[in-house]
């Protein structure tokens, strides 16, 4: 089996290749994102394996069936940016890796919450400095505090358990589907709308779909308890980002971190370091002293990216022999936005 790796980055070839020792596939590893112009790369190739930002269009997919292609894997879980009615028309399957570590999100997103509540981040700018001084960086106590998760499954599950059990707030949870181990815990499903404005502390957890899609608005935002801190690691559109800097410059919120962002498609992933960035709510996001952001980076842990290179190789495997595939996307099982 040759495939074409697209959008390749270092850690990327580090876990496919240390996975492919028990496959012995033929990878080629692709620096360029796919695209309408980069898909004639994978003429020759039977496998296209694409990631989040990657553009899997019906014009893209139609150069990849010609070129021979049969299977687009993707490395990820969420599959918004491939046409999948495309995809069945064209004869090509797809598949996904639909879990590979809640952990490793639920632990960033605690991370996250910590760092920017305690602003250690802007207190590791200031010890690099020689500057010890702490006015400025006074922080709250997790304890006690009333935080609202907004979809408990697998990730949020994890990080309402932590936010019960581990620091002892009161946790308000929203989710049609209620875990009763959570309940068993103390935690307290409400209604969404109570939740967004009984909260001190949000965090979002729920897939992105036209009916969450900037489920944090300005209606939102202005009902929200004043200082409310608000955590981000599920999608970026789950936020109405220029609402939110409404609400920051109108100092309403206490703190907001950000792992994912509405407009991140080309921009995330890469080192833009010495580019003119044209997204100006990006940079006004940016220049708060009260926002921290990370570049969807909540995913990245080593056994993360372990499971997803054995489950997307094993997909690949699968395909060759001929086998069904466990992790297959069809448009009518579909449903839309998981991350
Ligand atoms: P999951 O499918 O296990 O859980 C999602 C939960 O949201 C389910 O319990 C579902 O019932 C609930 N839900 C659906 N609609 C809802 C609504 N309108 N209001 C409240 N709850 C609702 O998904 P998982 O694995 O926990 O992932 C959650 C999200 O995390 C993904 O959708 C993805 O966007 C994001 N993600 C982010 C990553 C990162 O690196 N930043 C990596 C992986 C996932």
């Amino acid at each position: 089996m040759r495939i074409a790796i697209f959008g390749t980055r270092k850690y990327d070839r580090q876990f496919l290749t240390q996975a492919n020792m028990a496959y012995g596939f033929d990878l080629d590893f692709l620096d360029v994102a796919l695209s309408p112009t980069s898909a004639r790369l994978a003429r020759g190739f039977d496998v296209a394996c694409i990631f989040v930002n990657d553009i899997a269009n019906r014009q893209v997919l139609e150069v990849l069936a010609e070129g021979g292609v049969g299977l687009v894997a993707l490395r990820c879980a969420g599959y918004n940016n491939v046409d999948l009615v495309a995809a069945e028309t064209l004869g090509l399957a797809v598949v996904r890796v639909p879990a590979y570590s809640p952990h490793a999100v639920s632990e960033f997103t605690i991370g996250l919450l910590l760092a920017l509540d305690r602003k250690i981040h802007r207190a590791w700018s200031r010890v690099r400095e020689n500057n010890f001084a702490l006015d400025g960086l006074v922080g709250r106590n997790l304890h006690g505090r009333v935080a609202g998760v907004v979809g408990t499954g697998q990730i949020g599950g994890l990080v309402a358990r932590a936010l019960r059990a581990g620091f002892g707030c009161e946790v308000l949870a929203s989710d049609p589907v209620v875990d009763e181990a959570l309940v068993a815990i103390g935690v307290r499903y409400v209604g969404r709308d109570d939740l967004l404005r009984e909260a001190d502390i949000i965090t979002l957890h729920c897939p992105l779909t036209p009916e969450t899609r900037h489920l944090i608005d300005g209606r939102v935002l202005a009902a929200a308890r004043p200082d409310l801190v608000l955590v981000n690691t599920s999608r970026g559109a789950l936020i109405d980002s220029a609402a939110l800097i409404e609400a920051l410059k109108a100092r309403r919120l206490g703190g907001v971190a950000l792992d994912v962002y509405e407009q991140e498609a080309g921009i995330f992933f890469d080192d833009l370091s010495s580019e003119i960035i044209d997204d100006d709510i990006l940079q006004r996001l940016l220049t708060f002293p009260n926002v921290l952001m990370t570049g969807h980076q909540a995913f990245l842990t080593e056994e993360a990216l372990t499971a997803i290179a054995e489950t997307t190789l094993e997909s690949v495997r699968a395909y060759s022999a001929g086998e069904p595939l466990c992790h297959q996307l069809r448009y009518q099982a579909t449903r839309p936005g998981a991350g």
